[in-house]
């Protein structure tokens, strides 16, 4: 986990006041009760009687432990999982493949977007790539430099920029603080942006009228019809 220093984290909040933004607004989207991410993820495995998983960032191993596959890998620099690194330093000289992959580790855009496309070039044939943490419902929650204890970071613009990308399935189900799901194929409704360059610069704002489009979000029973 990052270093939560309080001190920190309240010059991070002054620093996001003066320079970021300032938005006070607040979404409310709900999320069911007692739904959680491995509960999506063992689904899709067992649906589609997948064997291999990959985790990159596991923590406690609050997801880890509860999955149930022949094979699973997970990439942690702190705790968790089974390999001690980096994402990127993993996929720098990882030769196995998945059909699974979670991906839950820095929430910063820039680390999310590498995550999921380094995630692309290792997922088998009709795989999935699920995401967590891609609906916040306040700027406190995505800003970044985080601010605050409970936090989702900037994970969604990710998920925006390649919402655009045609040849990618995406949807966000509405579970568990937004897990959004991706697969490799032609979308329906890709997402079309324009003068819109560089998605970092993305303010919660823009999220904040444009949430629904921006991630394509699916309740969790359109979700479970979906997959
Ligand atoms: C939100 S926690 C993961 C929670 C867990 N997946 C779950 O389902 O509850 C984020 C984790 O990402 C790890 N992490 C931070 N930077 C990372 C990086 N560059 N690559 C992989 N993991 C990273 C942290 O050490 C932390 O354990």
């Amino acid at each position: 986990m990052e270093n939560l220093n309080p001190l920190k984290l309240f010059l991070n909040r002054i620093y996001h006041f003066i320079f970021k933004e300032r938005f006070f607004k607040k979404l409310n989207i709900q999320f069911p009760a007692n739904i959680y991410r491995w509960d999506l993820l063992q689904l899709i495995i067992d649906k589609y009687n997948f064997k291999t998983y990959l985790e990159i960032g596991c923590d406690k191993n609050q997801s880890f432990s509860k999955i149930k596959i022949n094979s699973k890998i997970g990439v942690d620099p702190i705790s968790g999982g089974t390999i001690r690194s980096t994402s990127d330093e993993f996929f720098k000289t990882n030769d196995k493949k998945f059909d699974i992959i979670f991906i839950d580790g820095l929430h910063y855009y820039k680390q999310v977007l590498s995550d999921i496309k380094n995630s692309l070039m290792i997922l088998n044939d009709n795989g999935f790539i699920l995401v967590h943490d891609c609906l916040p419902n306040s700027l406190a929650q995505q800003a970044v430099p985080r601010y605050r204890g409970y936090w989702n970071g900037d994970v969604w613009k990710s998920i925006v920029e390649l919402r655009t990308n045609k040849n990618l399935n995406i949807f966000t189900s509405q579970i568990d603080f937004g897990v959004a799901v991706i697969r490799k194929g032609f979308s329906s409704s890709p997402l079309i942006l324009r003068n819109i360059t560089a998605y970092e610069q993305l303010k919660f704002k823009d999220y904040y009228y444009n949430y629904n489009t921006f991630m394509n979000i699916k309740s969790y029973e359109e979700t479970l019809k979906i997959i």
